[in-house]
Order: C-alpha cells, then sequence, then structure tokens
C-alpha cells in the first residue's frame, strides 16, 4: 500500500481521521511517519498512540526558513514516504525545499479556494457575508494555498453561525474530504498532472523511491 507521512501543528483531528478510516478498511495506506513544528502537539500523542513514527522539529533550532524546511524533507525522505499530508500543519513550505515533493504533497484548507488563502478563513467568509463556505484538498506547490484545488466540501453559512460554529461544522466535513482524496490516490485513481504532462498516480508514489 501507499505510505504516507503526516504533517500537523496542533490538535490533529484530521490526522484523526485519517487513522480511523485507514482502521475502519476504507484507506489503504501505511502511515509512514507523522511530523509536527510543535513537540507539545496533540496530533503527535495521537499518531504515537496509533503506533505511527512521530518527530517534532523546533523551528527555532534552525538559522532559517530554508534551514528547517530542509532538514524537514530530509527526515521525510528518510521515511520512504510517497504521499505527504498536510493536516493543519501552520507553516509555509519553502518552495526549494518543496520541490522534489509538488506532485505527492496535498493540503487541507478550511475555504473553497481560490477564495480566503491564508489564516481566518471563517472570520473573512463571515465578514463578506458568504451563503456558503467549504473545505478544499490541493495540490501544495510554492504559491501558499495556490496549487491545484482536487475536491471541495461546501456547507451552507447559518444566520446564527458564529466563527466558533462555522468552523466545527465545516470540521465534520474535513474529516470525510481528506481521507476520501486519499483513499483516491492511494487507489491509483487521481494523478497530478505536472506542467509538462507528466502524471504522478498512486501506484508510481506507492513505488519505492530511488
Ligand atoms: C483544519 O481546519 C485545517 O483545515 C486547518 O487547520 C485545522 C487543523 O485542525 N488548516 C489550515 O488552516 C491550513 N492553512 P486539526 O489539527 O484538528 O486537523
Amino acid at each position: 500500500p501507499l505510505r504516507i507521512a503526516v504533517l500537523a501543528s496542533g490538535r490533529g483531528s484530521n490526522l484523526k481521521a485519517l487513522i480511523a478510516a485507514r482502521d475502519a478498511g476504507a484507506l489503504p495506506v501505511e502511515f509512514a511517519a507523522a511530523g509536527s513544528d510543535r513537540a507539545d502537539a496533540d496530533a503527535l500523542r495521537l499518531a504515537r498512540d496509533a503506533g505511527i513514527p512521530a518527530f517534532a522539529l523546533d523551528p527555532k533550532a534552525y538559522a532559517s526558513r530554508r534551514d528547517f524546511d530542509r532538514e524537514l524533507f530530509r527526515r521525510l525522505d528518510a521515511t520512504g514516504a510517497g504521499l505527504l499530508v498536510l493536516a493543519g500543519f501552520m507553516r509555509v513550505l519553502d518552495g526549494e525545499a518543496l520541490k522534489p515533493w509538488v506532485g505527492r504533497t496535498i493540503n487541507i484548507h478550511p475555504s473553497l479556494l481560490p477564495k480566503y488563502r491564508g489564516l481566518h478563513t471563517h472570520r473573512r467568509a463571515l465578514a463578506a457575508g458568504d451563503a456558503e463556505h467549504g473545505a478544499s484538498v490541493h495540490y501544495v506547490t510554492a504559491e501558499l494555498d495556490g496549487g491545484p484545488v482536487i475536491a471541495q466540501a461546501r456547507i451552507a453559512v447559518r444566520p446564527d453561525d458564529d466563527e466558533h460554529s462555522l468552523a466545527q461544522r465545516l470540521l465534520a466535513e474535513e474529516h470525510r474530504l481528506l481521507p476520501a482524496v486519499v483513499a483516491l490516490i492511494a487507489q491509483g485513481r487521481l494523478a497530478y498532472l505536472a506542467p509538462d504532462g507528466a502524471a504522478l498516480d498512486g501506484r508510481r508514489l506507492a513505488a519505492p523511491l530511488q
């Protein structure tokens, strides 16, 4: 099966949803590693409890973003993972360090991209008076929240919604959306099409890296 690595900065509920889907037989993957930029992230505790190798890297221990990201990707390379899933990883990745992983890195973002890249997406959707809100899973490129969108979940905004209620209702959808997309990739039913036309699908991702 496809080996995946997951990065998360905090709570880890999307990681939990991935583990649950795997346990339910709905997600044919092996967890190669879980990583975080915070040693105290609940996501790491969740990973360890599930028997997934977990590691934390402290950004303050590195002179630059690029140095941190180089070490991060060195660790990820060593896991033999074919797919990297950003599940609430709250750091921007350096474009150079990311390059070899473009096409095999996906992110879940809590907005209907291309709307609301960046932070405070629920607040911004409410402030704009949007009738609907949602989450997107997209391939990660050097452009922040700007890579090709794979799939989205939509919910209606209710008149009495606040930031918290909207985020909570959307989170339940995220927990369905992310495992569904990872399953498509793991089954070889979804391919990343590079600008040069090369396709990177789940079968190639599952093959050992050279
Ligand atoms: C999720 O809502 C995810 O979409 C969002 O952070 C939350 C993490 O929750 N990601 C981003 O905002 C990325 N820019 P979790 O740790 O419980 O999965």
